[in-house]
């Protein structure tokens, strides 16, 4: 399978592609950036690497070579410059990413090719992908709350003293300020965490807010998210790459699933090797989908403002 980074000269694409050659199930890896030079020094610096790995492919390359890619991962993107709305950002990323998107096109790719967004404002920058791309919807998926359920299950862990793989807490909804945390479901090897007895409402709310925060505090300190962001990104390239039909909370085009249509964001979603394979509507409590509803009319607002 071969995946092409789009962003692959940045932060969040350097750790990605690390994350994928050192997961060893990509066999071709293509690095791409408006910055060449970036671009070029990652892709040999992770060349260099390949002799005590599994034998991949990886190379800078450009939009042409790029066609024949399984999956597209855009995680090209601006940062928010100290005066400027998050509105402004999403106009001047949205406006970016629509050249990428009309790059990829213009070089053409496989019908069956899957595009993976990352680039933030995720939801929305998903949404603009479908709409612009002619893909089926399934073919479009975005990150979406992966990276703050990763953080949840981590955080939760080493609040609790727990194994985090053994914790499994999911966010759903936007990637942003609304995200929804599910409690009702949270549970380490199965056993309910509200069921534990320091699991109060003080807790989980402690817990929650540090997990909606954590990309600021990540930001304050290094200048933005790497690592973690890395890993989420692996977990569903695997997922796609495996045939593994595992529920991941990506974001993707909504179909009705909890009463939600029109907007991209993250709710229970299959994922194999075709894309999208199903939104499944499980059983959350009333408030937890209230939240949901509330972060599809958030994205909506936001979208219908999107130049
Ligand atoms: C974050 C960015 C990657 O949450 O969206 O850190």
């Amino acid at each position: 399978m071969k995946v092409t980074v789009i962003g692959g000269g940045g932060r969040v694409g350097a750790c990605a592609a690390y994350a994928l050659q050192c997961g060893g199930l990509v066999s071709e890896i293509q690095i791409l950036d408006a910055n060449q030079a970036a671009a070029e020094g990652e892709a040999l610096d992770l060349l260099h690497g390949t002799a005590f790995g599994t034998d991949q492919k990886i190379y800078a390359g450009d939009y042409a070579a790029a066609a024949d890619s399984d999956i597209f991962l855009i995680t090209a993107g601006l940062r928010r410059k100290p005066d400027e709305s998050r509105l402004d950002l999403i106009n001047r990323n949205a406006s970016l990413f629509l050249q990428i998107l009309g790059s990829i096109k213009a070089a053409g790719m496989k019908k069956e090719a899957i595009v993976f967004v990352v680039s933030n404002p995720v939801d929305i920058l998903t949404r603009l992908a479908v709409r612009e791309l002619g893909l089926p919807w399934q073919q479009v998926i975005g990150l979406g709350t992966m990276l703050d359920t990763c953080r949840f299950s981590s955080l939760i862990a080493q609040e609790l003293k727990l194994a985090p793989s053994q914790v499994k807490a999911i966010m759903l909804g936007e990637h942003g300020d609304s995200m929804v945390p599910i409690w009702s479901s949270a549970s380490v090897n199965g056993f309910p965490l509200t069921g534990l007895p320091c699991m109060n409402t003080a807790m989980q709310n402690k817990i929650s807010e540090r997990t909606r925060g954590s990309g600021a505090e990540v930001i304050s300190r290094k200048g933005g998210a790497g690592w973690a962001v890395a890993i989420s990104i692996r977990e569903v390239v695997h997922a796609i790459l495996l045939d593994k039909k595992c529920i991941l909370p990506v974001s993707s085009e909504q179909q009705g699933a909890y009463g939600i249509k029109d907007v991209c964001l993250s709710v229970p979603t299959v994922i194999g090797r075709t894309g999208v394979l199903d939104q499944i509507e499980i059983g959350l409590w009333p408030r937890e989908k209230l939240g949901l509803q509330s972060s599809a009319r958030a994205l909506q607002e936001t979208f219908s403002k999107v130049n």
